[in-house]
């Protein structure tokens, strides 16, 4: 069959990367996680002194923009996608709380993601990838063979951020993590540069009452009857 290319694109907290990740391994596909990307950049801004608590040094950033690269290479033991930033390995440093409280302002700008477009854009030339994030189908890969919006209700998301907190020894506040996906919905949707919204051409997927085998049947499904018809 053909290759071909698949963005997966939705809301927080609905299971994306995990599956993204399991339809790759599935079908033999590259993974790549694009929110990885903005992550290593928030770590490289804090690395370099450019972001100070609330403040990023922007023409600091653009400057330096052009020598951020960021790559992907399997965990030999576990065959797990692992982030390089210029050829580190930040996979776990990219993941901590502070990286995630910086994020969402570095990926905000129109610069950082032209960048990260480009660098997206040429890992997927080949074809053969599964790319998670917000923006695959509509910005990156518009013309991607398979797009599919994921969506669960924010009930079920903020349900499955407690039971994976809970799981970890925390003690979390549903209500407070429901307040937190809504607003985070919210953030996402009404973003300037490219918002998050369904391609018009994306399957949807609302995964809200579904298992993780019945989520990888319907995505083999899908996939199988678009590549054949490729
Ligand atoms: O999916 P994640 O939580 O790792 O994403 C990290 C941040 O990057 C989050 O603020 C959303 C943003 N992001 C984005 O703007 N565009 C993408 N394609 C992927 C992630």
């Amino acid at each position: 069959m053909k290759k071909i290319t698949i963005a997966i694109d939705g809301f927080s907290s609905c299971g994306k990367s995990t599956m993204a990740k399991a339809l790759a391994r599935n079908i033999g596909y590259l993974y790549f996680d694009s929110g990885a990307m903005y992550r290593a950049v928030a770590l490289y801004c804090m690395q370099n002194g450019i972001i100070n608590e609330e403040d990023i040094d922007t023409e600091s950033l653009n400057d330096n923009i052009k020598h951020i690269h960021i790559s992907f290479e399997a965990d030999p033991e576990t065959g797990n996608s692992m982030t390089f930033l210029n050829g580190v390995n930040v996979e776990h440093e990219i993941r901590t709380i502070e990286v995630s409280r910086f994020v969402s302002k570095i990926a905000a700008l129109d610069f950082v993601r032209n960048e990260m477009v480009e660098q997206q854009r040429e890992m997927g030339k080949s074809k053969g990838i599964v790319m998670d994030g917000r923006d695959i189908g509509t910005t990156v890969f518009p013309d991607a063979e398979m797009k599919v919006f994921v969506t669960a209700s924010a009930e079920v998301r903020a349900q499955r951020r407690y039971d994976e907190l809970a799981a970890r020894g925390d003690n979390p506040d549903y209500n407070e993590i429901l307040e937190n996906v809504l607003q985070r919905d919210h953030l996402d949707q009404t973003r300037e540069i490219s918002p998050l919204k369904q391609a018009d051409d994306a399957h949807l997927l609302d995964n809200s009452n579904m298992t993780r085998d019945e989520q990888m049947e319907w995505l083999i499904e899908t996939y199988n009857k678009i590549a054949s018809e490729c």
